[in-house]
């Protein structure tokens, strides 16, 4: 890996693939008229609406509204960020992604020996696993993990390893500048010693299997119990949980992900046939861990010991978590009897009862409402009001939709028992009907403006028909009128060969999701037939007409401006 992948290569990307093909290569397709159809992917439904337009070289579902390019498509069904996905889109379609040369004199050589980072601590994995089989001290590591109930093959699947109590063991093996770079080796005043000696290894890897770092557990009592790799250019404890790759390489696509404390914990459970816990790395969940894990799963549960420690993160996570819900995401909490965690729990009654817990674990707004109002009495009006004042500054805080509606419908209906009235808002709310529909399904007022903005997304080539006109901008006023020169100088200036490739110009975009909204939108009756010229004409009169419009409404602002200074 190195610099930026240039705008170029991933529009000529986009123009050389067909999305049909890349998408029936994992969505098998049925052609109807010109589009191609499929159940949708990324929601479970009978009748598909999911369909790939050839035209447009964009996919849409109609049931969940889901839309987007060739490369978003990758990113959404392999959970791959942007990168990956023009990666493996380059593979499909046989060429080679070059990548432009950095601005910064310093990140060139630093970023160019990343893949060989990946190497080296693939090498060292492979070294410690190796000192576990037939290292002398080694055998005092596979007596410990028996010990603790972990056997050959859970061993194998976690890649466990040992590293020899020795302060050079690594130093005289591998290259020290790359050592020092992946964290493995401590520089002090020039002399550079291993940093993990004496420990059971665990490699922590990406979500591709690739090895970032490793955590390491002392065989006895001292202290610290647990080191683990420092941040380097390749590991990011905030950003990576352990154990989600031999969840994946099980499942791809997890029914729910069970978030626990240890490193232990995982592969117990593993052990006993629970393959869906990850681990932070001793950090708190943050919103990057939430992001990636629920780009695999829309549930995850959070599993917490029992103990008062226990409570106080689950506390925590629910309060990290909060803002992170919207519909389609589920967040349970599992608070483990007594003085238990996750592997002293498996261990005592078994995988089958384990996941009976996991199952009967709290829905997070169960959770919220029990817990703040635990100690409130709300038999008396104190206690409902004190309710009021500690959950609003928390749902406040909810994005909107159907959660926090439901949300605040709970503590209106928590409250409200005597009649106590909530807030104006929350009451509101809590009355509305609860609607099914997405934000992106919710349609936009078809105005002249977003109407001929449509056309021209859904059909860049019409570009030409307004290519040599003089367009006299100055005063001219309606409301999108921003993203619609926007968008008409990309065209004129790019001229992107189809919807996808000015839809990627959208990417990450303020305007990104009305683009999108537009690009998928039904411009004409069913019935009607839209052939080029047809299309040609919409566009050009609906042009013509709103740059008459937007002059009339301009002149007519002028007057009254005028008439107000008279
Ligand atoms: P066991 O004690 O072997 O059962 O390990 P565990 O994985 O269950 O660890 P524990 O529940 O005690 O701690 C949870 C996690 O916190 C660990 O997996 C580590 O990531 C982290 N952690 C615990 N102790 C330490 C420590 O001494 N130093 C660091 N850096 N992290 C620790
Ligand atoms: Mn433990």
């Amino acid at each position: 890996m190195s610099g930026r992948i240039p705008r170029y290569f991933i529009d000529d990307l986009l123009a050389r693939i067909d999305i049909v093909d890349l998408i029936d290569a994992h969505v098998p397709l049925k052609k109807t008229g010109t589009n191609f159809v499929a159940r949708c992917p990324f929601h479970s439904e009978k009748t598909p609406s999911f369909s790939v337009s050839r035209n447009k070289q964009l996919f849409h579902c109609f049931g969940c509204g889901v839309s987007g390019n060739a490369i978003g498509f990758l990113m959404d069904f392999s959970h791959l960020d942007f990168v990956e996905a023009v990666e493996d889109l380059a593979t499909f379609a046989g060429v080679d992604v070059p990548r432009e040369a950095s601005d910064h004199p310093n990140s060139a050589p630093k970023k160019e020996n990343v893949s060989d980072h990946y190497l080296l601590l693939e090498q060292v994995a492979a070294f410690y696993v190796e000192s576990l089989r037939t290292n002398e001290a080694g055998k005092k590591a596979v007596n410990y993990l028996k010990s603790r109930g972990i056997d050959d093959d859970c061993a194998k699947e976690f890649m466990l390893g040992y590293a020899p109590d020795e302060w050079q063991a690594l130093a005289n093996r591998f290259d020290q500048h790359q050592l020092i770079q992946t964290g493995m080796l401590i520089d002090k005043d020039g002399r550079a010693y291993d940093r993990f000696r004496g420990r059971i290894m665990y490699p922590i890897r990406d979500k591709r299997g690739r090895i970032v770092g490793f955590g390491g557990r002392v065989l006895d009592d001292s202290l610290p119990k647990y080191l683990n790799s420092p941040e380097t250019s390749v590991f990011h404890k905030g950003k990576e949980v352990y154990g989600l790759y031999e969840l994946l390489r099980k499942d791809g696509k997890p029914k729910r992900i069970l978030i626990v404390e240890g490193y232990m914990d995982v592969i117990a459970l593993a052990g006993y046939g629970i393959h869906n816990a990850v681990a932070t790395l001793g950090t708190a969940t943050s919103q990057a861990h939430l992001d990636l894990l629920f780009r695999f799963s829309s549930e995850l549960v959070f599993c917490f010991d029992g103990d008062n420690a226990g409570r106080v993160a689950a506390w925590r996570a629910m309060e990290a978590t909060f803002s992170a819900l919207k519909e389609g995401r589920q967040i349970r909490i599992l608070l483990l009897p007594g003085q238990h965690d996750p592997d002293s729990m498996v261990r005592e009654e078994g995988g089958e009862k384990f996941g009976m817990r996991v199952q009967q674990s709290q829905p997070l707004s169960d959770y919220f409402f029990s817990t703040l109002s635990s100690e409130l009495n709300l038999n008396e009006m104190e206690g409902r009001s004190q309710l009021i004042n500690k959950a609003k500054p928390y749902l406040e805080k909810l994005p909107q939709g159907v959660f926090r509606e439901m949300m605040f419908a709970r503590l209106n209906e928590l409250t409200r028992s005597s009649g106590l009235d909530v807030s104006v808002k929350s009451a509101r709310l809590a009355q509305k009907p609860i609607s099914n529909k997405s934000q992106a399904n919710r349609p936009l007022p078809l105005t002249l403006a977003r109407r001929v903005m449509a056309l021209l997304i859904q059909h860049p080539q019409l570009i030409v028909k307004v290519e040599q006109k003089e367009i006299i901008w100055e005063g001219l006023e309606f409301p999108g009128l921003q993203l619609f020169k926007d968008i008409l100088t990309d065209v004129l200036e790019e001229k992107p060969a189809n919807t996808a490739i000015l839809l990627e110009h959208y990417r990450n975009h303020p305007n990104e999701k009305t683009v999108k909204v537009l690009a998928s939108l039904a411009l004409f009756p069913q019935d009607q037939k839209v052939d080029a010229e047809w299309v040609e004409n919409e566009f050009s009169n609906g042009f013509e007409n709103l740059l008459v419009q937007a002059r009339k409404e301009a002149d007519f602002q002028k007057l009254l401006a005028k008439n107000k200074k008279h």
